[in-house]
């Protein structure tokens, strides 16, 4: 079987991610997509939000599972069996950052190899944080994200301002 993983903040999933995942998925027999739980950032979604939305993003792609992991991603490939990490690359900003994280991983799993991936074009410039910002402002997104997403992405940002007054 050859099985590779797709880790991520995934908060929330973009149309860029989405592309990516779709492009790498007939590549593999099985792709894990893999939301990261204990990152340092703080998330606008919990990671339960951001695995629902990946499932419904995701479901017209039978050999892609979705779930989430704890501690370095080569040791989560290694528990899945995979030999292969996908990565979305933007820019020669990400380029640099995920040129760094592939050789630490090669040199803490050297059995597992980096596939990096060059974002479409049109979604070059799309990333989650950004999405986030323009939607609490009010601003439109759906050109950037599963409509799912959009939806929930209002939701979760009126019931914030609800919460805070
Ligand atoms: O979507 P992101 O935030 O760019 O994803 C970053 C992610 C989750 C791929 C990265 O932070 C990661 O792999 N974290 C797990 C911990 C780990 O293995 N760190 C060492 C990488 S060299």
């Amino acid at each position: 079987m050859r099985v590779a993983v797709c880790p991520g903040s995934f908060d929330p999933i973009t149309l860029g991610h989405l592309d990516i995942i779709a492009r790498a998925a007939p590549l593999f027999d099985r792709l894990y997509v893999a939301v990261l739980e204990n990152t340092s950032k703080r998330p606008l979604f919990t990671v339960e939000e951001r695995l629902e939305l990946l499932r419904e993003a995701t479901a017209h792609l039978p050999t892609v599972v979705c779930e989430s992991f704890t501690g370095l991603v080569v040791e989560y490939a290694a528990r899945r069996q995979a030999r292969v990490i996908v990565r979305g690359v933007r820019s020669a900003l990400d380029f640099d950052y995920e040129v760094q994280m592939a050789s630490m991983n090669k040199q803490l799993a050297p059995d597992v190899e980096t596939l990096l991936i060059p974002t479409a074009p049109q979604y070059a410039q799309v990333s989650s944080t950004l999405v986030k910002e323009v939607a609490a402002f009010g601003g439109r997104v759906d050109q950037w994200v599963p409509a799912a997403v959009g939806e929930r992405l209002y939701a979760k940002l009126r019931g914030r301002e609800g919460a805070t007054g």
